[in-house]
């Protein structure tokens, strides 16, 4: 993969969007209102495109639906009982925001107008997107994720769609796994673990579909703001007794992790190790959109030489320096895989340890540090979009 295609691709989380029709200003029933000024502003976010009317409108209806949360008594319906479906009524919409009486009314439901104080949150909202170009996931606090809701703020890293897919595809694999199994216990190891979107989704999936069994999640940062955001999320979620989530502010190049670690497995062992390190080189970092640049954190995307490993500092490699830099973290990853992960008896169906790489050439790399630290055999999953995305450790 190029590093062009690279950085579109991260920029993307941002822009996902499908391609419309453009505004004119002569569409019916629309002209100077509050909503027209506030579409056309959201449509040039990305000023790297066209106007995008279409994505547009559907940012003003996330928005709108935030600032309907909010609500407590004025609404004739509760807001978080608003369905979405009425505000993708753009009528419906206009009338929400202009509060000018019309379009709100669809069958048996309503949504009040907005308030003077509503109508001043929202703008402010967009002016976030469009002065600042935050991120959406930043302005509206949360990104839905495998079936929960994941607390995003700045600059914990965003959750990817690529790593959700993953997480999705693991998800069926450990429900295969516990199905056929005989053991009630499962303990998960999620390392550089951000937001704890992977853990955490793991955790919800897994408890619905199999309330009586043990599971423990720890997830592992450096980063304090993450923990806390990985707690806040937890606390959200509707999670049984039986899931035990533990959250560790800790390097995974800590010489003494692994004996702080072995306590919060279930059975002083690990059933899987899930990893979505920094893996972007300085090159690549170099050519990523202000977006990304403006508002994550370096530190989680930018990979670096093991510690052990190098006395080089990450802000002065080589080329080849650096490229060797985008897959620094694995060897410390692998390292820590192998001492607590358990001792597997029989083939599993699940894999022992999944990482997510940055593309097509870092999976020879990794594949080979995964095959030296821990044997068995390796594979690599492939994303929608056609790129190498996870390499993965198995048992046999
Ligand atoms: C690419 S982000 C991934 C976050 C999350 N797992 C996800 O998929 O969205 C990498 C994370 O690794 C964390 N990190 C960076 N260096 C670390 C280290 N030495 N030990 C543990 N975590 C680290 C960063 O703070 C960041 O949250």
């Amino acid at each position: 993969m190029n590093r062009c295609s690279f950085a579109t691709r991260l920029a993307n989380a941002y822009h996902k969007r499908p391609r419309g029709h453009r505004f004119t200003s002569s569409s019916p029933s629309l002209s100077l209102s509050l909503t027209t000024d506030l579409v056309n502003r959201l449509s040039r976010v990305d000023s790297s495109s066209a106007p995008d009317l279409d994505h547009a409108w559907a940012e003003l209806r996330w928005l709108t639906e935030h600032v309907l949360r909010r609500r407590t008594v004025k609404c004739w319906r509760p807001a978080s009982q608003v369905p979405p479906a009425l505000l993708s009524d753009r009528a419906v919409l206009v009338a929400t925001i202009d509060g000018d009486g019309r379009g709100n009314d669809a069958g048996h439901s309503r949504v009040d107008p907005f308030s003077e104080a509503e109508k001043a949150r929202l703008q402010r909202m967009v002016d976030d997107r469009v002065v600042r170009n935050k991120p959406l996931q930043y302005v509206l606090g949360s990104q839905p994720f495998a079936g929960i809701e994941v607390r995003c703020k700045p600059p914990i890293l965003v959750p990817r769609w690529e790593t959700e897919e993953w997480t999705m595809r693991l998800l069926a694999l450990i429900e295969d796994h516990i199905s056929t199994s005989v053991a009630r216990s499962f303990s998960i190891l999620d390392l550089c673990s951000g937001t704890s979107c992977i853990s955490l989704a793991l955790a919800f999936n897994v408890s619905r579909r199999f309330p009586d069994l043990n599971l423990s999640v720890t997830a592992v940062d450096t980063e304090p703001r993450a923990i806390a955001l990985g707690l806040t999320t937890r606390r959200h979620l509707d999670l049984p007794e039986t899931v035990r989530y533990n959250a560790l502010q800790a390097s995974v190049f800590d010489a003494g992790l692994k004996d702080r670690l072995k306590p919060l497995a279930l059975d002083g062992v690990f059933d899987l190790v899930v990893s979505n390190p920094p893996y972007v080189t300085l090159a690549e970092w170099a050519e990523l959109e202000p977006v990304v640049k403006d508002w994550e954190d370096r530190k989680a995307l930018v990979g670096k030489v093991d510690p052990g490993n190098s006395s080089s500092s990450s802000s002065t490699l080589s080329h080849e320096a650096d490229i060797a830099a985008g897959v620094g973290y694995y060897p410390a990853i692998a390292r820590i895989a192998k001492s607590v992960l358990r001792e597997k008896t029989n083939e599993s169906l699940c894999p022992k340890l999944v990482v997510e790489i940055g593309g097509d050439h870092q999976t020879q790399g990794v594949s080979q540090i995964l095959r030296e630290e821990l044997g068995g055999n390796v594979s690599v999953w492939t994303d929608l979009a056609g790129h190498q995305r996870c390499v993965v450790s198995n048992d046999s």
